[in-house]
């Protein structure tokens, strides 16, 4: 059926030569999604450019998890009506604050000229709004309120040869109290697990070596008779000859279960780095946001992780002020950070998001406050930087070449196995894509320094 929208748009646009360009905010997720924004756009003929203010067709995959993304949404899109004022632009908006009614109602009263709206579950329709759109004249506003299904074979243009990420469920089932995710995304649903391994079964005959698992919550993952659970894919996932390192984000404390645990031990083809969200290292505010751990179990978690995986290094995300969050809660957050010294944390300030729980709170805490626990959040994490890349000096990794360095042809980049970025000198015989062994000698504070061996 979209494959007729798709032809016909081909038509339409026969010999134009006309570009598209995507802009995404956001997680992975909604990265994974554009790329089949770009398979799409790219089967009806259109030619990818980056700079979205040349481009004959302008897609904003959107974001809605914290505020400022819409602050930003709107500037955008005010630059295209300028460029809309003095030339013929398709622009289109999609992704998950498309989901939200407010923003809907919102993009289709103020910005009348936005041609194309499309929700999360509805992304597989592209070719037939597009085609409404160029060939009718139509606005178009196809956004759906169900928890979607699962569309499989959409065409897909990924960004990177070697690295792949694949979305193993859609949607989430947990309402965290502060969080928009479950109403913008849907209910949990995963994909047949035949259909992921077939998938990346193709993307290493193709040359790919780094698979990214994806999901809203990785570990809730559910298979059939054979491939039961998320341990079970991802051991399969490790048995694919040709794929070299597996990663997945993101996974949820609640369902870190033993049988994960192990799998990962004995892989080593799996990250180093695990993400392993905090939120907040208080126990009530834990509760509060329906985050289903306690403080200590949540140290006793990280403990076990680390004492039964090699080398293993954690990464984090932390709220800071919480609706009610007290002064002497949020210490136990910085506790709970000195005691498990995270190699990287993403920090956020809380933000309101109407229709959560939590935004309903009449104790909301004053912005001030909220920046103050930000600074000292940051402090008590940078001070740990220089320490944990130390530590890496001397060490053998083992790391696909991404490519150059951004400011220096004569050096490669690379991560390691707990996502460090390495730089070191290009020799002749190594390309980008290739796998090697470094030694590093020097520690940066966002960087570390290596040399092949
Ligand atoms: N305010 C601030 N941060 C949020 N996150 C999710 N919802 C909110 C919110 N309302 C953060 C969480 C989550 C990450 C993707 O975004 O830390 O893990
Ligand atoms: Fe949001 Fe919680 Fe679901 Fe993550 S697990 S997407 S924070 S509701």
């Amino acid at each position: 059926m979209q494959e007729n929208y798709i032809e016909l748009v081909k038509k339409i646009n026969n010999g134009k030569l006309l570009t598209y360009s995507i802009l995404t905010f956001g997680c992975q997720l909604n990265e994974n999604d554009s790329e089949k924004i770009a398979g799409m756009l790219e089967e009806m003929g259109y030619i990818k450019i980056d700079d979205y203010k040349s481009a004959d067709l302008v897609v904003f995959n959107t974001c809605c998890v914290r505020e400022n993304a819409e602050e930003k949404l709107f500037g955008k899109i005010g630059e295209i009506k300028k460029i809309k004022e003095n030339r013929e632009v398709l622009l289109a908006i999609g992704g998950c604050m498309m989901q939200e009614e407010k923003m809907l109602k919102k993009i289709k009263t103020s910005y009348p000229f936005v041609n194309v709206i499309f929700g999360t579950h509805t992304l597989q329709n592209l070719p037939e709004d597009i085609y409404k759109a160029v060939s009718k004249n139509q606005k178009v506003k196809d956004v759906i309120d169900i928890d979607g299904e699962i569309y499989e074979d959409l065409p897909i243009k990924r960004e990177s040869n070697f690295k792949a990420s694949v979305t193993i469920m859609y949607g989430c089932n947990n309402f965290c109290s502060y969080c928009i995710v479950p109403y913008v995304r849907g209910r949990e649903r995963s994909r047949k697990p035949e259909k992921i391994l077939e998938e990346i079964k193709d993307l290493a005959k193709k040359g790919y070596k780094e698979i990214t698992l994806l999901g809203q919550n990785v570990n809730s993952y559910k298979g059939n008779e054979k491939i039961k659970n998320f341990a079970d894919l991802l051991d399969e996932v490790c048995k694919i000859d040709g794929i070299e390192k597996v990663d997945f984000i993101s996974p949820h404390p609640k369902d870190f279960t033993d049988d994960v645990i192990d799998v990962i031990a004995k892989n080593e083809k799996i990250s180093r780095i695990i993400h392993l969200p905090l939120q907040s290292g208080n126990t009530k505010v834990l509760k509060e946001m329906n985050r289903k751990y306690t403080k200590e179990q949540f140290l006793e978690l990280a403990q076990k992780m680390k004492s039964k995986i090699n080398g293993l290094v954690l990464s984090t995300d932390i709220i800071v002020g919480f609706p009610g969050e007290t002064d002497e809660e949020f210490e136990d957050t910085l506790d709970v950070v000195r005691k498990i010294n995270f190699e990287q944390i993403f920090m956020f300030i809380y933000s309101k998001r109407d229709g959560t729980v939590a935004a309903k709170r009449d104790d909301q805490v004053p912005e001030e406050i909220k920046h103050k626990r930000f600074d000292k959040l940051k402090e008590l994490y940078e001070s740990k930087v220089d320490e944990n890349n130390e530590r890496y000096i001397g060490t053998i990794q083992k790391v696909l070449i991404e490519g150059e360095s951004k400011n220096n042809e004569n050096t490669y980049t690379a991560r390691t196995n707990t996502n460090k970025v390495v730089i070191f000198d290009k020799t002749q015989k190594h390309n980008i894509g290739d796998i090697v062994d470094l030694k590093i000698t020097e520690s940066h504070k966002w960087y570390l320094k290596g040399e092949i061996l």
